[in-house]
């Protein structure tokens, strides 16, 4: 108690003396009204000071917190860091003191929970701003103070940064009217869709910018494992290197991820890429934040939303393809722990931000929140996958298609005609061959029959599914869960 006294005494009178005025810092990702990552695991707590092998002591509302961390040179900067963990409900708010020689640093109103990073291009970095409806949403999010917010600002480096090089657009802050209006909307509406499941606040950190490449948010090492695309100028990791590296140090929980419009006319690589940088992501943070970020931490994401009406355009349909690394589906051998929102069926052409920026956000968060409860929490019993094929029987003119082997009833809208097979006897290509138009005939409880008389005496080689940039009218695609409202997920199936 005695020395509780002295910490908060010191806090006052050491600041006042101006001695927090010295190199002796936080990073500046810590803040007042931050959330830092719960658990047993602990969260990384760090910072600056001006001397080598200096010692550092972290108090946790005034109780001293480990024995202390000794300062160390890392590439010139003299930097200290320390992990602090909270486990069971007491999530805060707390007061975090750093003392050294130079004086003591405190953050205020700090919670734990749980910290999702959320990065991509625009549809990320769409705010809430665009919203229909943003000022419910404002009002709203006084309900939701236990949520805090950080934005990030844009920045590139051509070399691996571990602080931000600007200023922050929005240091962690409790929800205001005025800082929603330019936040993320999905990572906004993932949060607070999170947030009234658990009762631990959620720390949602943007990070993002409009019209990006994957290229740009990946590491050297991360683009080495891919081929390029010939354009070597264009490779470079300029992003991941200001925007994205300053928070590897920092304790995670997940991310999320949306993009992908950038890419689409190179789709052949993203197959590639995209796992690429989730696992390239993931070493990097676990191995920064002295593995207190899971090295297999979830990564979720939004398959792209349709654009443009009219002429088939085969490079977001690919690109789609190519964020589940060609499985369809996700999490996959490719991409474990991973989890995706399906959004072909929300067409927006309208929008007055234009119709490769769909106003739904609504839903593209719910959807990408439930396959975050599945797989980033666990849920057990939870349906949070769209229907997926599991079987296909050929039988004359006629193809079966199962989903989820059976065990979740589809819903049937019958009106699109998005099913498609290739007549060949050869193998199809997924964007070229002699592909048409396959007619439902029939839904069953979880299945699909389709009339493949189109072929005529010519083999049917594939099938394929909502192979469109905008295969339906607003969730109005052929097939749904039923008990979820989870669109399907395009595909393509080679009998070959
Ligand atoms: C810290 O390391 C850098 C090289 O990374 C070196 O130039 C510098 O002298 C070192 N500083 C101290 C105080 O040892
Ligand atoms: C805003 O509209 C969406 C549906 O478009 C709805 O789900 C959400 O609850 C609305 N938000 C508020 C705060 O009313
Ligand atoms: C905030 O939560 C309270 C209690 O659940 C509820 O009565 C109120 O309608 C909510 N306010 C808004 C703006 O959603
Ligand atoms: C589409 O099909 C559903 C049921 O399959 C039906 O209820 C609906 O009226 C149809 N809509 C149109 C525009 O044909
Ligand atoms: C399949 O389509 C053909 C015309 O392309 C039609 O003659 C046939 O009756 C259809 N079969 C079924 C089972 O609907
Ligand atoms: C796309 O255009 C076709 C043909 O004009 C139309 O039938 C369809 O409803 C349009 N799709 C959407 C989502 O508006």
């Amino acid at each position: 108690m005695a020395r509780n006294h002295w910490v908060l005494l010191c806090l006052a009178l050491c600041n006042a003396a101006g001695l927090g005025s010295s190199t002796f810092k936080f990073a500046s990702y810590y803040s007042d009204h931050m959330v830092l990552q719960q658990g047993a695991q602990g969260a990384i707590v760090w910072g600056t000071a001006s001397h080598l092998r200096e010692k550092v002591q972290l108090y946790l509302n005034g109780h001293t917190v480990g024995d202390g961390t000794h300062t160390f040179n890392s590439s010139g900067v003299i930097t200290w860091m320390a992990k602090v963990s909270v486990t069971g409900s007491d999530y805060g708010p707390y007061t975090i003191a750093a003392k050294s020689s130079e004086g003591t640093i405190t953050l205020h109103d700090v919670m734990f929970g749980d910290v999702w990073v959320c990065s991509g291009q625009s549809n990320m970095e769409f705010t809430m701003g665009g919203l229909v409806n943003s000022s419910a949403e404002y009002v709203e999010a006084s309900n939701y103070s236990n949520i805090r917010i950080f934005k990030s600002q844009h920045a590139q480096s051509s070399v691996e940064l571990h602080d931000f090089s600007v200023a922050l657009v929005t240091p962690w802050s409790v929800p205001t009217r005025a800082n929603l209006g330019r936040f993320s909307a999905v990572c906004w509406l993932f949060g607070k869709r999170l947030s009234s499941q658990f009762k631990y606040p959620i720390g949602l950190v943007e990070s993002n910018w409009g019209g990006t490449k994957i290229e740009w948010w990946s590491s050297t090492s991360a683009l080495s494992k891919c081929p390029t695309h010939g354009k070597r100028a264009i490779q470079n990791s300029d992003l991941w290197n200001a925007m994205m590296s300053p928070l590897t140090r920092n304790t995670i929980y997940g991310a999320i991820w949306y993009q992908g419009e950038s890419n689409a006319g190179a789709y052949e690589l993203y197959s590639c890429q995209f796992p690429a940088m989730i696992k390239d992501w993931r070493q990097k943070f676990s191995v920064n934040s002295l593995h207190t970020t899971s090295m297999e931490f979830p990564f979720g994401f939004v398959q792209l939303a349709p654009h443009r009406n009219g002429s088939e355009v085969k490079s977001i349909p690919s690109l789609r393809w190519a964020q589940t690394a060609g499985y369809g589906t996700v999490p996959n051998a490719k991409m474990p722990n991973t989890f995706m929102s399906v959004t072909l069926d929300l067409p927006d052409f309208n929008s007055p931000y234009g119709s490769i920026h769909p106003r739904f956000k609504h839903d593209v968060a719910a959807r990408l929140a439930l396959s975050a409860l599945g797989v980033a929490y666990h849920r057990s019993g939870l349906e949070f996958q769209g229907p997926f094929p599991s079987e296909y029987r050929l039988t004359g003119h006629s193809l079966n298609i199962e989903y989820n082997q059976g065990r979740a009833p589809i819903t049937v809208f019958a009106n699109a005609s998005n099913f498609e097979v290739c007549c060949s006897a050869t193998k199809c290509d997924k964007n070229f061959g002699n592909w048409k138009p396959a007619p439902m005939t029939s839904h069953h409880i979880s299945s699909v029959t389709l009339n493949t008389s189109q072929c005529g005496q010519v083999a049917v080689s594939a099938v394929r599914y909502a192979w469109r940039e905008s295969p339906c009218l607003l969730k109005r695609c052929e097939v749904y869960g039923r008990d979820t409202e989870l669109p399907g997920p395009p595909f393509y199936h080679s009998f070959h």
